[in-house]
């Protein structure tokens, strides 16, 4: 989507939407105003049939308007004007655009209230969001049911400040469409070495990606994230990323993602019923590897790692077994009871291997664990579970702000010997109720008393019906923003 900041007094066609805020209270912004009067009325007229109150989402469209230059004319609700903030503006460009993408028009000009660069920027970063598509695929789509929109201006009193303060998040918005396309992907397409590829490319920003294939993590004796992909044919991969952006010696931050390409439960094989959502099954991946972008992309003052754990969980003649016991990096050993509980057993090896390795500050994980975390906290929240306060009150702050939802789960010593085996150090199960929290536990026994938070995103990655504007319905992005909000709070 081309978005460009034009000055105030822009001219409007035959094919321009124009979209204009209305705030709760009859407040109209001065654009609106201006609008209204020059149309004689029009505005508040067509208002005034209508049940719209300026909430945040409403919008009244009008057609063919007397005296109008553009076709459309669209009033936007922008919600309460003392509250018009960076997520308001948001969230009314989204909504402005999602009013009139697929009328025929084929610009939007959005008249935005004089509220500042940052505002301004941020209507255009909800407009990139809202009008994410993945159309690859597509061959056959008729024109008619493509987006008619295909450009936007937003006029405002200053637009060279506006463009400045809008390079940032440009930049996070190409990230977080960086992690919805790999979450994406079909299985068939983005397989483990794939994958890796895709990153690797990441280079020409800056960062710097290492690819370890079977023969290295054999070396390193990750037994617990090879058995996984042990009845795959597509080779399991481990991706390290690092964005050194602060100096040399800094203790970086970490992030590790659990990357299941697939998900097929292998031999504990899941239903047919919604397996193919189980492609979904590496956002947490897709998020560590889009934030890392969003980091270098912005030259953030702040070293960082990123692990993606990649492996494909099939059936097979060669597929663990359940019973099975594997030894793990970290040398514990892992009775594996549900070859379906794979993701702990990717990130056991993947977050010893980064604490070994990185000795960092700290370490979060983000993974599409467990079904038990959907039942617990529904479609809308991540559950986070947390070994150290000051990173969970960070994490509360970087959620609030970027409204990717977490709530905190607690890590209950009592529940750590629900995952107690007879024959191994630890089962990869443990009973059905509190299933979130034991595949917490699991992992915190491969953190090696670093201070850790794992987010369970089973809840958040996939979005059948979103009613979020700035999320079309698919792949959410989610977590990307958290976390490139989260290493503010260690830049400098
Ligand atoms: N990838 C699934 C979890 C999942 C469920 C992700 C729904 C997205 C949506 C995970 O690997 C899994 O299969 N978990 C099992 C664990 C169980 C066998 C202990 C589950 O939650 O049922
Ligand atoms: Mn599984
Ligand atoms: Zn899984």
């Amino acid at each position: 989507m081309k978005i460009d900041f034009v000055a105030a007094k822009a001219e409007p066609t035959s094919t321009t939407a124009l979209a204009v805020l209305a705030f709760e209270d009859g407040e109209f912004s001065p654009a609106a105003e201006a609008l209204d009067t020059q149309l004689g009325g029009a505005l508040k007229r067509a208002i005034a049939a209508t049940r719209f109150t300026g909430g945040a989402g409403q919008t009244v469209p009008l057609l063919g308007v007397a005296g109008a230059a553009a076709g459309r004319v669209v009033v936007v609700g922008a919600g309460k004007q003392a509250a018009f903030d960076a997520k308001g503006a948001e969230s009314a460009g989204a909504h402005a655009y999602l009013a009139v993408k697929e009328t025929g028009a084929e610009r939007l000009l959005l008249l935005m209230p004089p509220a500042g660069p940052e505002r301004q920027a941020h209507a255009a970063f909800g407009i990139r969001l809202a009008a994410y598509r993945f159309d690859k695929y597509r061959t056959t789509e008729k024109p008619e049911k493509q987006p008619s929109v295909t450009a936007v201006d937003i006029a405002c009193d200053d637009p060279k400040a506006a463009a400045k303060a809008f390079k940032e998040l440009s930049s996070l918005a190409d990230a977080i469409c960086f992690a919805r396309d790999l979450v994406t992907e079909p299985a068939n397409i983005l397989y483990p070495a794939e994958y890796a590829k895709r990153v690797k490319a990441l280079t020409k920003l800056g960062l710097e990606v290492e690819v370890l294939g079977v023969k290295e993590m054999t070396k390193l004796a990750m037994g617990s994230l090879l058995g996984v992909g042990q009845g795959s044919v597509r080779e399991s991969q481990l991706v390290v990323m690092q964005w050194k952006g602060a100096k040399d010696g800094v203790q970086p931050i970490a992030f590790v993602g659990k990357g299941v390409c697939f998900d097929t439960g292998g031999i504990s094989l899941k239903p047919p019923e919604g397996m193919e959502e189980m492609v979904t099954d590496m956002a947490g991946s897709a998020a560590v590897a889009g934030a890392m972008y969003a980091l270098a992309s912005r030259g953030a003052k702040v070293n960082a790692v990123g692990i993606l754990g990649l492996v494909e969980n099939m059936p097979d003649g060669n597929a663990q077994r359940p019973g099975d016991v594997v030894t793990s990096m970290s040398g514990q050993t892992i009775e594996v009871i549900n070859t379906d509980a794979e993701g702990r057993l990717v990130l056991a090896d993947a977050v010893w291997y980064c604490q070994d390795r990185f000795k960092p500050k700290f370490m979060v994980d983000l993974a599409t664990l467990t079904g038990a975390i959907v039942v617990a906290l529904g479609k809308d929240i991540a559950g986070f579970y947390c070994t150290d306060e000051g990173l969970a009150t960070n994490l509360q702050t970087a959620s609030t702000d970027t409204d990717d939802a977490l709530w905190r789960m607690p890590l209950p010593p009592q529940y750590d010997k629900l995952i107690e085996s007879h024959i191994a150090d630890m089962k990869n199960v443990g009973p059905r109720q509190g299933g979130s929290i034991t595949a917490a536990m699991f992992i915190k026994r491969f953190t090696n008393g670093l201070p850790w938070a794992h987010i369970d995103m089973a809840s958040t990655a996939w979005k059948p019906n979103s009613s979020v504007p700035t999320i079309p319905s698919g792949a959410s992005g989610f977590g990307v923003r958290l976390l490139d909000r989260l290493a503010r709070d260690y830049e400098g």
